[in-house]
């Protein structure tokens, strides 16, 4: 990110004083809370000519992976009521050719890039955060240890002790910032976001999609490819706000909400749920700008609310 394209304030539209749109996350600091989700964006060159970069608090390109992977069988993506069911099976090309073919393109643009990252086990996990130290132009790992369409995808998201060591060293790993983010998909939310908390995650981000599954009963047949899959959309915004409310009232660690972000109002609705920052997902597929829209539409939303900084907003909730 260029100094030039920093915008950390945007005149409020009623009184002259700016708004100050800049969110701290840990050791990360952003422009502003609209950031785009992983899976969801591409490696962001799919968005160029649709979005202007320089509005976004940052972008999460596609997860990566330590070996390629071609992703589970067709078909990878259903729609269904108020959502989008998919298993794409983290279908990448390896963090080697991310690093070579896609950073230095997403190193240009004027926004934060958070990478994504996914390993087998532990000590690939930590393996990657290391090779993603010290390179130029990434402002933050981000831990996916919530895909649920890989085997595997879930357990140290699942498991708060494994959750809890592979944070603490990934930290460890790098002088970058370290998010992660929570599968949905368990028993305890508030459990697991403790157990990255408190193994130093400067942010954690919920949630990933919602297992679920879709059923052609004429056929007798899934609709997935892989049977099940995870539910993304409008449909999954109750679940998370509920995530991120219940890990607001438990952790001090700044947390970014995701699920169904779709409007100005569910974004509002987020950061008065606890969170500082928020990511949108599926509502790219069907508005590959809404993201631009949602940063414009922030700072008359803040004044409605009668703050002057987002910060102020967060878990601001009466009950
Ligand atoms: C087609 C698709 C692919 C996704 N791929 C990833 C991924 O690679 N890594 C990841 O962390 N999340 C991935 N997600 C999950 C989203 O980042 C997000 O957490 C989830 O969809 C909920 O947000 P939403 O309702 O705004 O989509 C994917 C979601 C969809 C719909």
């Amino acid at each position: 990110m260029t100094e030039a394209s920093l915008s950390p304030t945007a005149p409020s539209p009623a009184d002259s004083a700016p708004i100050d749109l800049r969110v701290q996350l840990g050791r990360l600091a952003l422009r502003n809370p609209i950031l785009a989700a992983s899976g969801t964006f591409g490696y962001a060159r799919e968005m160029a000519g649709l979005v202007d970069f320089s509005l976004l608090g940052g972008i999460l390109p596609k997860t990566v992976t330590k070996a390629p992977r071609p992703g589970n069988a067709p078909w990878r993506t259903v729609e269904t009521s108020s959502g989008l069911l998919n298993s794409i099976g983290l279908d990448n090309d390896g963090i080697d050719a991310f690093l070579e073919l896609h950073l230095p393109y997403l190193a240009t643009l004027p926004t934060a890039i958070i990478v994504s990252i996914a390993g087998r086990s532990h000590d690939e996990f930590v393996a990657m955060t290391a090779q993603l130290d010290g390179r130029p132009g990434i402002a933050a790992v981000e831990l996916n240890i919530s895909c649920p369409n890989v085997s595997g995808g879930v357990d140290f998201g699942t498991d708060p002790a494994l959750c809890g060591r592979l944070v603490a060293d990934c930290r460890n790993a790098t002088r970058l910032p370290i998010i992660a983010k929570l599968t949905p998909n368990v028993t305890s939310i508030v459990t697991i976001a403790r157990a990255a908390a408190e193994g130093g995650a400067d942010a954690i981000s919920l949630i990933n999609t919602v297992l679920g599954m879709a059923i052609d009963w004429r056929k007798r047949k899934p609709l997935l490819g892989n049977v099940i899959g995870g539910l993304s959309g409008p449909a999954i915004k109750p679940i998370a706000l509920r995530c991120v409310y219940q890990a607001a009232q438990a952790v001090r660690t700044p947390l970014i909400g995701i699920g169904g972000i779709a409007t100005i109002d569910d974004v509002m609705e987020f950061l008065v749920a606890g969170a500082t920052a928020v990511q949108i997902g599926t509502a790219n597929y069907y508005d590959p700008t809404v993201t631009t829209k949602l940063a414009n539409a922030l700072p008359a939303a803040l004044q409605e609310a009668g703050v002057k900084q987002v910060s102020d907003l967060t878990g601001t909730l009466r009950k």
